[in-house]
């Protein structure tokens, strides 16, 4: 069985090195010629932990290449079996926030008229449901006459900086199948995560659709939970970390996506909350979903918090203050800064007066194009020399190893605020740190 990926973002450049890694021969393919180049010389355009080294030793074990040619995917899969994993980015349409299927279409189009021995297109892009029986149609209509033409879909669960792991040893896999040949070929593809005891859910073509959007907006709704009972703590003087704490240890609530702080951002949690209730609206239950706006507006009602809360410490006014921002990326493990909290609170301070300088150890040149009015250090030290404010925007490892003694001995004002609620007040507090954090009382 030959594997094709079509899109090699994160999701595909991941997808197809994994395919690899689990021993079949992979053909990636995507429409961008320099992200062909950079994989094909095994430097995949962006930071995953662990990825280039995959790609590295499967461009070398022969297993896995890349092409920007669709001709290239016929010819790979010639006669044999080929199963086609459509990996395309829906990203949130600027007009309505629906999510934007065009790239999704195009390759069904153009895939499908290059379709000759037996096949299976599987989905694994986050789309609206119903979007896969449309694409199903819209296959058949396309395909050579005489073809045998299926699809499938199997959503992808991955998250950035996990992204290895997560596909190898996925949480669980959800195949949304039409056909009892579909399930055995997907059967057949995942055999080792399958021995291994991953549990699988076989379903159908919209349920495996909207398994992959309801997690989404479960996560997030967890997320924003956990940051309104923040705004509470902060009007009673509670701390929304113990109280996590203790809500943690209720196994039917669990700890995990309850770290109270700046919110969710990325590539996919904002614009698929937004997408799922522009679908829930066209299917006639927008109003099911109605606290999924309001999912929304907490988790960016922190950011406004933490605009407001430096504001406060910079003594009611920007204007003439040097801010030091720590952390760029929308997460820890990532250089990716899609709808990033961190940038958004940076480039608004900024926007209101405030020199902001910027430092974060893998994003800071993705952020450098998209905001060059911030500056941007190689340091942390050197981000918060000067300093009338610190703020704690996106949790590396690397901030909470650093000595508040030291990292004080470089600022002009010693006021720091945890915008992650991962920093070790007190420890800052004793190097003599004016500590604030999103949700806790003040530590002066
Ligand atoms: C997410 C889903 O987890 C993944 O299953 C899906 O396939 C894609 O979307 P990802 O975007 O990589 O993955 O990020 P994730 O690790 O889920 O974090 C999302 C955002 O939530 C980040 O901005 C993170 O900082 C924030 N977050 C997460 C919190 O604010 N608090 C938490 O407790 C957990």
């Amino acid at each position: 069985m030959r594997i094709t990926v079509l899109g090699t973002g994160y999701l595909g450049a991941t997808h197809a090195a994994c395919m690899a890694e689990m021993g079949f021969d992979v053909l990636g393919m995507d429409t961008d010629p320099e992200k062909i180049s950079a994989l094909s010389t095994g430097t995949p355009p962006f930071y995953e932990p662990g990825l280039e080294r995959l790609v590295r030793r499967h461009l070398k074990s022969g297993r896995l290449r890349f092409t920007s040619s669709y001709s290239d995917v016929e010819k790979f899969a010639g006669d044999a079996l080929t199963l086609h994993f459509l990996c395309v980015g829906t990203p949130e349409k600027k007009t309505d926030r629906a999510a934007d299927l065009r790239f999704l279409e195009e390759a069904i189009d153009r895939l499908a008229v290059v379709l000759r021995g037996p096949s299976l297109v599987v989905g694994k892009s986050t789309v609206p449901v119903g979007t896969a029986e449309r694409l199903a149609r819209r296959l058949r209509e396309n395909a050579p006459a005489g073809a045998h033409v299926e699809l499938a879909w199997n959503p992808e669960f991955l998250r950035e900086g996990y992204a290895i792991g997560d596909t190898l040893a996925p949480a669980r896999l959800v195949f949304g199948v039409s056909s009892p040949r579909a399930e055995s070929l997907l059967r057949e593809v995942y055999r080792i995560p399958l021995d291994r005891g991953v549990p699988l859910v076989v379903t159908d073509l919209p349920t495996a659709e909207l398994v992959k959007v309801s997690a989404n907006a479960f996560l997030a709704t967890k997320i924003s939970f956990i940051n309104a009972m923040a705004e509470v703590c902060e009007s009673t003087g509670a701390d929304v970390t113990h109280l996590a704490r203790a809500l943690a240890h209720d196994p039917r609530i669990g700890g995990q996506y309850l770290l109270p702080g700046l919110g969710f951002g990325g590539g996919c949690l904002p614009k698929d909350l937004r997408a799922f209730q522009v679908r829930a609206g066209e299917l006639g239950v927008g109003h099911t979903l109605g606290f999924l706006r309001e999912v929304d507006a907490v988790n960016l009602r922190r950011r406004r918090r933490m605009v407001d809360l430096t504001r406060e410490r910079c003594g009611g006014s920007f204007r003439g203050k040097r801010v030091a921002a720590w952390g760029a990326a929308f997460k820890p493990g990532s250089d990716d800064i899609r709808d990033s909290p961190a940038l958004s609170v940076s480039a608004s301070i900024q926007l209101q007066g405030a020199e902001v300088t910027v430092y974060d150890p893998k994003a800071s040149d993705n952020a450098y194009k998209s905001f060059p009015n911030l500056t941007f250090a190689s340091s942390a030290l050197e981000a918060a020399t000067g300093a009338d404010v610190l703020l704690h925007l996106t949790e590396w490892q690397e901030f909470r190893e650093l000595d508040p003694a030291v990292v004080g001995a470089v600022v002009t004002t010693r006021q720091v605020i945890d915008g992650r609620n991962t920093l070790d007040a007190r420890r800052w507090h004793e190097a003599g740190w004016s500590f604030h954090a999103l949700g806790r009382p003040a530590r002066r």
